[in-house]
């Protein structure tokens, strides 16, 4: 007999840590996994960012807390986990979503900025799942979901090390699903397109200002070529990261989960009108 699917409120009882959850995406998910019924840990390097989201959490009469954490130093996780887990007593579910896009071409990047972007976007990751792994083993139904991108599968002119990064996300995933399966842990990515989210508004000031183009007018045309039309809210990101860390996904591990309205599954042929 297969395992009894849990009711909606999927996180009762449960302790989630979201990295980067200051903003975007993973604000979304610490709102969604509060409001699923799990205590979250909020990590992020943006410490008031952290706890305002901690403290809506809490007037939401949740269980939140705000760690100042830059991920990408394992020292930092190492005492943000250990405060968690000793404020929580358990940890179930982790988000490692923190990360940072930057732009450029293998001639313009220089070491320092490749070394910049696969540590906040790969190394980061590794080391928060290392310090959270003995928790969720010791949970019996840990999960985890990683953030790569719609970049892992196909990519655009100029993004070298950040295409790099979120495709080692992928195998990184693949990994520590096969290595920790046995051990009851379940590990996914989510591989969003563009989402509506601090970093992408950024993105699209900087091309936005080169091409004398409004920002709103940049993001509109980047949701156009999204075959749903549009870019993404970070809620539809967010309900996929619970789907996956909660136990109606219990068969589902190592998976690359597109979120790109259809941004993949499209060829780039011009077809006459
Ligand atoms: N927005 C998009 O279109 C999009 C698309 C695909 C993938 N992603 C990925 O989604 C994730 C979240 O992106 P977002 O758009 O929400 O970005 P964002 O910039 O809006 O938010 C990222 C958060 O991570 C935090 N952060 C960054 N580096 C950190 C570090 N070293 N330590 C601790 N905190 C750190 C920031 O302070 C911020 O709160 C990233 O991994 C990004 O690459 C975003």
């Amino acid at each position: 007999m297969g395992p009894t699917l849990a009711a909606p409120a999927d996180f009762t009882g449960r302790a989630a840590v979201v990295t980067g959850a200051a903003h975007g995406i993973g604000r979304a998910v610490a709102l969604r996994l509060h409001r699923g019924g799990a205590a979250v840990a909020c990590f992020d390097r943006d410490l008031p960012g952290a706890e305002a989201v901690a403290a809506a959490i809490a007037a939401d009469g949740g269980r939140a807390l705000a760690l100042g954490c830059d991920v990408t130093q394992d020292g930092d996780v190492a005492a943000a986990m250990a405060d968690t887990v000793s404020r929580f007593g358990r940890l179930d579910a982790l988000h490692a979503n923190a990360g940072i896009q930057r732009y450029g071409t293998a001639l313009q990047v220089s070491e320092a900025q490749w070394d910049e972007v696969l540590d906040a976007n790969v190394k980061a990751a590794f080391l928060t799942v290392r310090h959270a792994l003995p928790h969720l083993i010791a949970s019996g139904r840990g999960a985890i979901c990683l953030t790569s991108s719609a970049q892992a599968f196909a990519t655009q002119r100029g993004v070298v090390h950040y295409a790099a990064s979120k495709t080692a996300l992928v195998g990184l995933c693949r990994a520590l699903a096969v290595d920790h399966a046995p051990q009851g842990v379940r590990v996914n990515c989510v591989c969003p397109g563009s989402v509506d989210t601090p970093m992408l508004r950024a993105a699209a000031d900087r091309f936005a200002t080169a091409a004398g183009l409004a920002r709103d007018e940049l993001l509109c045309r980047w949701g156009a070529s999204h075959p749903l039309g549009r870019v993404a809210a970070v809620e539809e990101v967010a309900e996929v990261v619970a789907f996956l860390l909660s136990e109606r996904a219990s068969f589902i591990t190592g998976a690359a989960v597109p979120v790109d309205g259809g941004l993949s599954a499209q060829l780039g042929v011009v077809l006459p009108e």
